[in-house]
């Protein structure tokens, strides 16, 4: 290893926004910077380095980051020594315009470069005026070998496959996370054992197109196959799935193994199969519709969320009502919703103009969530009266006398703290549901 030229015992203080993917490479950073000497710090004031990891996906994430950011200027202004760096999407999307808008910023960092932070830190302490840049894509980097720096705790992810290959047109993500490669399966076996050594009970394997996994020869279903065998891990999930990647064998392997989570997140985007052309999503309405029967089918507990786009260029009031009427007939358990938020440099922000007003994607988003509320309180209400197995994650937000945990169906589902059981997060139980709001099943202990 170079020589660093920074005080061993630096303190920092990571900032993730965005999806599980930016949790998992922030404790990713926090592990590299850690064989460096580097620990980390409880606060903003108590930090050496302050590092925000950024999201690109929408304009909003990126606004948010912004604003983030001048905030994020007292701490320089208390201490001048203070480096603040911008990593991940946002940072590899807009390393001038973060330059410009924020150009007190000393490190801006892409998501392929992350082995390098330590190098990059120290060069970063020593150069003045421009900010240390480093936004290369790298076709091989799957950070194998390298440990991420997880608190103790029993719910951890695992990384297996970075970057995409899609290239649906509404999407940054190619372009700021760049080709897609699988992680190895020993290093990925390596994560999970040492996961469940740590007394870990629940692993969820992340990847943007998580299911068209590939390392040489082993696909999804063979690595899902390999963690089931890892004793002392209970529960394995993963996300996102892409739905055209879905073999016979993975929904064989699903339906095979109580560890695999009866949770699937299964992103439909649209209901139109216009929409879903122009998207370059690889499917049809009708394929979408027969892969959730064949899923269904093979595991009828299947639980199932999805992601849906409102105001995608061209959708018309009819494509919008496909989708809504589709929203209605699949029945997801609950849904992530957005409005079309155009990306410069893909597809879509070349080709199709973003042309559907405002208030038009407001209507249409604001009569998806109320038709998906009305499900999701249906389906959370049907639970009434059944005994679920819950593992217990910790103490309730609202209630501190409240336990939480969730259903293998990812169900968070809150109960009375007994007075005499000691139960400790990671303890499985069993929980009568009493009542249920749209995303809370309520009950209590079974004794
Ligand atoms: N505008 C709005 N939503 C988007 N998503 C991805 N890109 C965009 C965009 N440009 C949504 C998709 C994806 C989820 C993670 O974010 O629904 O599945």
């Amino acid at each position: 290893m170079p020589n660093l030229g920074h005080r061993p015992g630096r303190r920092v203080f990571i900032e993730t926004y965005g999806c599980q993917m930016n949790l998992a490479d922030s404790e990713l950073m926090g592990g590299i910077l850690g064989t460096q000497g580097y620990t980390a710090a409880p606060n903003h004031d108590e930090a050496d380095v302050i590092l925000i990891n950024t999201c690109a996906v929408r304009e909003r994430a990126e606004e948010r980051v912004f604003g983030r950011l001048s905030h994020l200027l007292q701490y320089k202004h208390a201490r001048p020594e203070v480096l603040l760096g911008v990593t991940g999407c946002m940072a590899e999307r807009l390393r001038e315009t973060i330059t410009e808008r924020a150009p007190y910023v000393d490190l801006v960092v892409g998501p392929d470069a992350y082995r390098r932070l330590p190098e990059l830190l120290a060069e970063a302490q020593t150069v003045d005026s421009d900010p240390v840049v480093d936004v290369k894509l790298d076709r091989e980097e799957t950070y194998r070998g390298l440990s991420p720096a997880r608190e103790p705790g029993i719910k951890g992810w695992i990384t297996v496959q970075r970057g995409c290959d899609k290239f649906c047109t509404f999407c940054i993500v190619p372009f700021v996370r760049g080709r897609e490669r699988g992680v190895a399966p020993d290093e990925i076996l390596r994560q999970a054992r040492d996961l469940a050594d740590r007394g870990y009970k629940e692993v969820t394997l992340l990847g943007q197109t998580v299911n068209s996994y590939r390392h040489e020869d082993t696909d999804f279903a063979d690595l899902l196959q390999l963690l089931v065998g890892v004793d002392g891990l209970e529960r394995i999930r993963f996300t996102s799935p892409y739905p055209t990647d879905f073999t016979p064998k993975l929904i064989e392997v699903m339906a095979g193994h109580d560890k695999i989570c009866n949770y699937l997140h299964l992103p439909l985007q649209s209901g139109s199969d216009s929409v879903l052309e122009a998207m370059k999503r690889l499917y049809t309405t009708g394929e979408f519709r027969d892969l959730v029967g064949q899923i269904r089918e093979a595991v009828p507990k299947m639980a199932m969320s999805t992601d849906i786009i409102v105001g995608f260029p061209g959708e018309t009031d009819e494509d919008f009502e496909a989708t809504l009427s589709m929203l209605q007939e699949i029945r997801f358990d609950f849904a992530y919703l957005f409005k079309y938020s155009e990306r410069d440099g893909t597809y879509a922000a070349r080709k199709l103009p973003d042309e559907i007003p405002e208030a038009v994607k407001k209507e249409r988003l604001k009569r998806l969530i109320e038709a998906q509320e009305e499900i999701s309180a249906e389906i959370f209400k049907a639970h009434v009266g059944q005994t679920m197995k819950v593992m217990v994650e910790g103490e309730s937000r609202r209630d501190e006398q409240d336990l939480c945990g969730r259903t293998d169906t990812f169900k968070t589902v809150v109960f009375p703290r007994p007075t005499t059981d000691h139960i400790k997060p990671g303890d499985f139980v069993e929980v009568i549901v009493e009542d249920a709001t749209s995303h809370t099943l309520l009950g209590r202990l079974v004794s």
